[in-house]
């Protein structure tokens, strides 16, 4: 059967900006601190009463209607998000109630900021087995509702939003040429968000009266971040037996500037070639690749018949890349 293609788009961002001023405000930081270390100029908060599942529902509708599909028509739909609604029903459940798929599987995947890649690699073994006809993949996220307002080490860095693709069979050679997931679980500890088991010793960690808030040892995560973020890159290109040079465009997890120049120097890649909008959103976590991805095509930085690569890596430790001929 053939492989999967992205036949749809559609992101959104909610309206209230969060700027690096403003954060001067809350914290001891400052614009410079913040620029010049990551990058990121300002980035999108989602009001109290907006959750995950509103986000996914509304860039899933105009995905959808970029790929002229009906809610009822839509088989498969995969939310990738690490800030869920509730722990269940899962947001793809609320999401599919919310666009009325009735005929659509839906289930969440927690693959924290790798989870779009991991959704994207999921939903093509489905299509390419030919058990399904389409699949809605969703990255989206509120991070701000976890985050420890209190923190500067980790307040500024993060933002919502959500990006959905549709994917159905492409022609031969095109669409996902391939994927590579990895994950080393015992590095976990280096970023995470606590649930049920409020272990002492990670709740002493947290400065908010919330120990159910984001904690990040930033610097292990950015070593991490700029060896792993090449070496997927490679390992992809390789499985789909093609090179860099043949590579239009990487669009990778928008999480830190310096990460991304980071690896790309590993790569030995020019910058024109990396896609870049973290300085307006920060890190959507999930959500960050299917958004590039989005804002790629509509500034017309990809073309059809391109081959891209998406890399990403994130809380778990986890990572993914995926290879793909361009085929809309
Ligand atoms: O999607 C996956 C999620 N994770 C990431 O992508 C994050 C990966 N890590 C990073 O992006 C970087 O490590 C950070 C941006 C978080 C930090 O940059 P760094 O160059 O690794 O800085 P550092 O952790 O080594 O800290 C340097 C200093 C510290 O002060 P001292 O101890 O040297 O006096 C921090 O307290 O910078 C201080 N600092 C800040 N200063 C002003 C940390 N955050 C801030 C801040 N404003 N917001």
């Amino acid at each position: 059967m053939n492989n999967a293609g992205i036949v749809g788009l559609g992101m959104v961002v909610p309206d209230k900006v969060l700027t690096n001023h403003d954060l001067e405000k809350m914290v001891e930081t400052s614009d410079e601190w913040i620029k010049t270390r990551t990058g990121i100029e300002q980035r999108r908060i989602a009001n109290d009463d907006v959750f995950t599942s509103d986000l996914a529902a509304a860039a899933a509708e105009k995905a959808l209607q970029d790929a002229g599909l009906k809610g009822d028509e839509v088989e498969l739909i995969i939310v990738a998000t690490c800030t869920p609604d509730m722990y269940s029903p899962s947001t793809a459940c609320i999401v599919q109630h919310k666009l009325g798929a009735v005929n659509a599987a839906a289930f969440d995947v927690n693959a924290a900021c790798s989870g779009f890649i991991y959704c994207l690699s999921i939903a093509n073994q489905f299509i390419s087995s030919g058990q399904y006809k389409n699949a809605l993949v969703i990255g989206a996220e509120t991070l701000s509702k976890v985050i420890d307002w209190k923190d500067k080490n980790t307040c500024v860095l993060f933002g919502d939003g959500a990006g959905a693709v549709v994917l159905k069979p492409v022609e031969e050679n095109k669409g996902i040429l391939a994927t590579h997931l990895g994950a080393d679980g015992s590095i976990g500890k280096h970023l995470t968000i606590l649930g049920l088991a409020l272990e002492p010793q990670e709740v002493e960690k947290r400065s908010s009266d919330n120990p159910r808030t984001l904690w990040m040892n930033g610097s292990e995560v950015f070593k991490f971040a700029v060896k792993i973020m090449a070496e997927a890159s490679l390992t992809v290109l390789e499985k789909a037996n093609k090179t860099l040079e043949d590579v239009s465009l990487i669009v990778p997890h928008q999480a830190n500037i310096r990460i991304v120049d980071g690896a790309a120097k590993r790569l030995k890649v020019k910058n024109d070639k990396i896609y870049i909008n973290l300085y307006k959103y920060g890190n959507t976590s999930a959500a960050s690749i299917p958004i590039a991805l989005c804002e790629a095509v509509e500034e017309e930085r990809i073309k059809k018949d391109d081959l891209l690569v998406l890399v990403g890596f994130g809380g778990g430790l986890t990572w993914g890349s995926a290879v793909i001929r361009w085929a809309k």
